[in-house]
């Protein structure tokens, strides 16, 4: 890469834009994830264009001429918001994804990285395969709609569009609201709460289901290296292996050792466990990259405990966790 690219991160002030933001700052010189000289990161906020006006989109472009996009803005949610909001997840984010690649197509940017979901039966042939999980089709269906386009764009016009598929990610600055967040950020507030107010720590569900999941900077570094060294259209999976699946328990034992929680802990079995499994492959990304060694997730789960223990006063905690708090 020539050293005046400007990289313009959409959704730059979110769990992985900030994860991307703290890796082009820390990672030494001379590292394949380091910022290299003269380069320009840009890392955009809701608050400087609403990208699903395409007017604000194309300020956004004709203001930063960005030679390359990773594109991480979107409506994202937990389960519940996800079930009740299916129209509003569909539409907001088709049309952020539209703008943002119609506006890339437009100002003639060299790149663009956008982000699909693990919404959907997987391994990078699979995406198309089958109705995604219902209690978020409006979600899936807009995720699966940017390969579409990828796909378009490059028959049409030759364009360098391609997408990654994150499984969970989980890291400094996600979203800790208690009513609508993904399960590590919403039990580590639980537990703090809980902590806090001495009352139990009560996890819903049984514990067993498993699941992927991801540091947000382990993925910035999987992102810088897309960025730099993948062009195809075809997207890639950025996980752990499927053979370092973590159960909820094992979830929630970490965040009780993290925080020092010494109460009740107890699992509400009452409560429905989603799916068991949602594997994903990572053989594809381990096989292009010759390896990478991702954190181990206790260490990355303590990060994580740590960040939002010193973080809770701006960190997103949402109205019910303030309210809670304050008992
Ligand atoms: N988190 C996961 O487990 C996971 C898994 C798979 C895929 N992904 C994908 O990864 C990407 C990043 O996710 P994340 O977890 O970092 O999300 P996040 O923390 O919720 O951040 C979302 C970002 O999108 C921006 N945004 C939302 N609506 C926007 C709009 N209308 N115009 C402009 N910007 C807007 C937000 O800006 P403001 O905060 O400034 O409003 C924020 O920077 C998303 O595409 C998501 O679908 C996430």
């Amino acid at each position: 890469m020539s050293s005046n690219n400007v990289i313009l991160v959409t959704g730059g002030t979110g769990l992985v834009g900030q994860a991307i933001k703290h890796v082009i700052e820390t990672e030494p010189e001379g590292s394949r994830f380091a910022k290299l000289p003269g380069e320009k990161w840009i890392f955009a906020s809701s608050s400087e264009g609403d990208l699903r006006d395409p007017v604000q989109t194309r300020q956004l472009y004709e203001k930063y001429k960005p030679t390359h996009v990773i594109h991480l803005a979107a409506l994202v949610g937990g389960l519940f918001k996800n079930m009740k909001y299916k129209l509003t997840f569909l539409r907001d984010n088709l049309l952020i994804n539209d703008n943002v690649l119609e506006a890339a197509h437009e100002s003639g940017t060299t790149k663009v990285i956008s982000c699909l979901s693990t919404c959907y039966p997987l391994d990078e042939n699979k995406i198309h395969t089958g109705p995604p999980h219902q209690s978020n089709f409006g979600y899936a269906h807009a995720k699966r709609m940017v390969d579409v386009q990828n796909h378009a764009y490059k028959e049409q016009f030759g364009h360098n569009f391609t997408s990654a598929i994150p499984t969970n990610v989980f890291g400094p600055h996600d979203n800790f609201d208690l009513e609508d967040s993904h399960v590590i950020p919403g039990l580590i507030h639980k537990c703090y709460l809980a902590k806090k107010n001495s009352t139990p720590f009560v996890v819903a569900g049984t514990g067993k289901p498993l699941r992927q999941f991801i540091f947000s900077r382990d993925l910035a570094k999987l992102f810088i290296w897309m960025l730099r060294s993948y062009d195809d259209v075809e997207p890639v999976i950025l996980s752990v292996g499927e053979d370092e699946e973590v159960s909820i328990k094992e979830v929630a034992d970490a965040i009780v050792n993290a925080l020092d929680f010494k109460g009740d802990y107890t699992f509400d079995t009452t409560r429905a466990d989603g799916q068991f499994r949602k594997p994903a492959s990572n053989k594809k990304l381990l096989t292009l990259m010759n390896g990478f060694e991702f954190t181990p997730f206790t260490e990355a789960l303590d990060l994580t405990a740590k960040w939002f223990l010193e973080n809770y006063d701006t960190a997103r905690t949402g109205a019910a966790g303030k309210k809670a708090a304050a008992q």
